[in-house]
């Protein structure tokens, strides 16, 4: 007889790991299947986020931000560093290394919450007494059936037509993260999140760095005023990016690849590069899944279509993260999961979708979380506006990063605060306050009458939200 689950989760990213987690802290028999494979091929649970994602991101640009500083900054503060030198292959290694830990992690997670977990690939054979079947692939194969399912297959990246990833030469986020040298000349096609990301990486350690973009706009969904700072400060360190280019053939030659294009002008351009990251967005991933058999429902993209609560048109199967609509972010993924888990044991699990931040970890850090201002000229919303620039913030001082602001918007007759967005020095950790507030429904006048440490960048977030109501203190 097959294993029985009163839960069982498809997908062991951080969508599908805290779904088991918090499922079966409600009390239900949870079982968690998920592919990954690390090097050895044994499992790597925590999907594109902690393998090729998220985790081994922030963990190379950590690196390459030291490399900078030790090349670019020490010198400020007294300290002589000559012959820096980076060596790559140990860089990777400890990356791989912060990712094993979070993958043991995750393992740890699962026997101390009694989740049971299967190493390999889950399909759905079909409807069972109850619930469904799902076979689970991996070095053995068996079926287990579960009364609810929750899919969290996550996403893959999405390539250009006709230039498959060799992860040689042409390269998706996977081999981004892999690189065994810095290359001298890298492109990249795409400066959305990960091209900028990628692009910072390589770029700090010496990488001659050019990323095509298809927009005529620079980060097009970022407030204005906070991409035109970002993109002022990535021209400055000789991040080379490109607006309003059509791509044309690309050849993968033995030496590089060649990227064939016609710029903004209309003039056609050969660039020849050593390697080329492709990130021009991420697909909903449901290969293998076999979702005809209980008659799922994907949208034209692929994409699994649910509801406002994450349910499928099938009744007991939900699914969350990137695989359905929505921003494709960690953080989402993990609420959804906590929220669809919630919902089977009854409980009102909620996501509030006007509050999941964004954060962009280039240097500075770009982030946000609410409407932007062209967001609400278009919807037609009065409102005021407030900035406070680092400039003015004497711990940016003392840090020796002033670059960037924090821009409040907030209703202009009832104060509330419905936009926050920042350029600059550490602001993935100050979006948090911002994003409590939003939550709380404050009012910019209720941050701006909160007492921030001093002296902290915190302070600039206060400053700003006194500029709303034109009386900032230090400006
Ligand atoms: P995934 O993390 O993709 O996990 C899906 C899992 O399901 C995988 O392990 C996969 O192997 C497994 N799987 C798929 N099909 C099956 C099957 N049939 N059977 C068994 N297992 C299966 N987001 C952020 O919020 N912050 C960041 O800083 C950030 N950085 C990123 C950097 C990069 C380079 C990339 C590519 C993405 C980044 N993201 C970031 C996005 C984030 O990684 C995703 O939004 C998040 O991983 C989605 O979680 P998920 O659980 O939906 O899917
Ligand atoms: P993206 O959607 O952020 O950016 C893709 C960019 O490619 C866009 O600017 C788009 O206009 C451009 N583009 C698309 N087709 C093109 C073409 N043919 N030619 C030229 N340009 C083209 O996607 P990206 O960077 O691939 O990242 C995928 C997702 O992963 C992100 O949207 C985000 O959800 C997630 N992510 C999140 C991170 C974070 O939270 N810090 C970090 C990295 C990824």
């Amino acid at each position: 007889m097959s294993k029985q689950f009163d839960v069982v989760v498809i997908g062991g990213g951080p969508g599908g790991y805290i779904a088991a987690i918090r499922a079966a802290q409600l009390g239900f028999q949870v079982a968690c299947i998920d592919e990954w494979k690390n090097a050895a091929g044994g499992p790597a649970p925590g999907g594109t986020c902690t393998n090729v994602g998220c985790i081994p991101s922030k963990a190379l640009l950590q690196s390459s931000e030291h490399f900078d500083h030790a090349n670019h900054h020490f010198a400020e503060h007294g300290i002589s560093a000559t012959g820096v030198k980076m060596d790559v292959a140990k860089m990777i290694a400890r990356k791989d290394n912060v990712v094993k830990q979070n993958n043991d992690g995750i393992l740890y997670l699962f026997k101390k919450n009694k989740v049971t977990f299967f190493h390999g690939r889950g399909s759905f054979a079909g409807k069972a007494e109850g619930g469904y079947t799902i076979n689970v692939a991996g070095k053995t194969e068996e079926a287990i059936t579960a009364k609810q399912v929750i899919i969290a297959t996550g996403s893959n990246a999405r390539a250009l037509p006709g230039t498959p990833f060799d992860e040689v030469n042409v390269l998706s986020n996977d081999g981004a993260l892999r690189l065994g040298a810095v290359p001298k000349k890298l492109a990249l096609i795409g400066s959305g999140v990960i091209g900028l990301e990628m692009g910072s990486v390589w770029r700090r350690l010496g990488a001659d760095v050019t990323i095509l973009e298809g927009l005529p706009t620079f980060l097009g969904a970022v407030d204005e005023q906070i991409a035109k700072e970002a993109k002022k400060a990535f021209d400055k360190q000789g991040l080379k990016i490109e607006l309003g280019v059509k791509v044309g053939e690309i050849v993968n030659g033995k030496k590089g690849v060649t990227v064939n294009y016609t710029n903004a002008k209309g003039e056609a351009v050969v660039l020849d590069a050593d390697k080329l990251i492709i990130s021009i967005g991420r697909v909903a991933n449901t290969i293998g899944l076999n979702p005809e058999a209980i008659g799922l429902q994907l949208d034209e993209r692929g994409a699994i279509v649910v509801d406002g609560d994450c349910k499928t048109n099938v009744p007991g199967v939900w699914a969350v993260g990137d695989v359905v609509r929505g921003p494709m972010l960690a953080h989402k993924a993990e609420e959804e999961g906590v929220a669809v888990a919630e919902r089977i044991a009854g409980q009102h699990g909620h996501v509030n979708f006007n509050t999941i931040p964004w954060v962009i970890y280039t240097s500075p850090e770009i982030a946000w979380v609410g409407r932007t201002e062209q967001q609400l000229k278009a919807d037609g919303v009065a409102y005021k506006a407030g900035t406070f620039p680092f400039l003015a913030n004497g711990r940016a001082r003392a840090l020796g990063d002033t670059t960037g602001m924090v821009k409040f918007l907030a209703d202009a007759t009832t104060d509330e605060i419905l936009g926050v967005h920042m350029v600059g020095p550490q602001v993935s950790e100050l979006i948090s306050e911002a994003v409590v507030a939003m939550e709380f429904r404050a009012s910019a006048e209720d941050i701006a009458r909160i007492c921030h440490a001093h002296p902290s960048l915190s302070e600039a977030t206060k400053e700003a939200a006194l500029a709303v109501d034109k009386r900032t203190l230090n400006f």
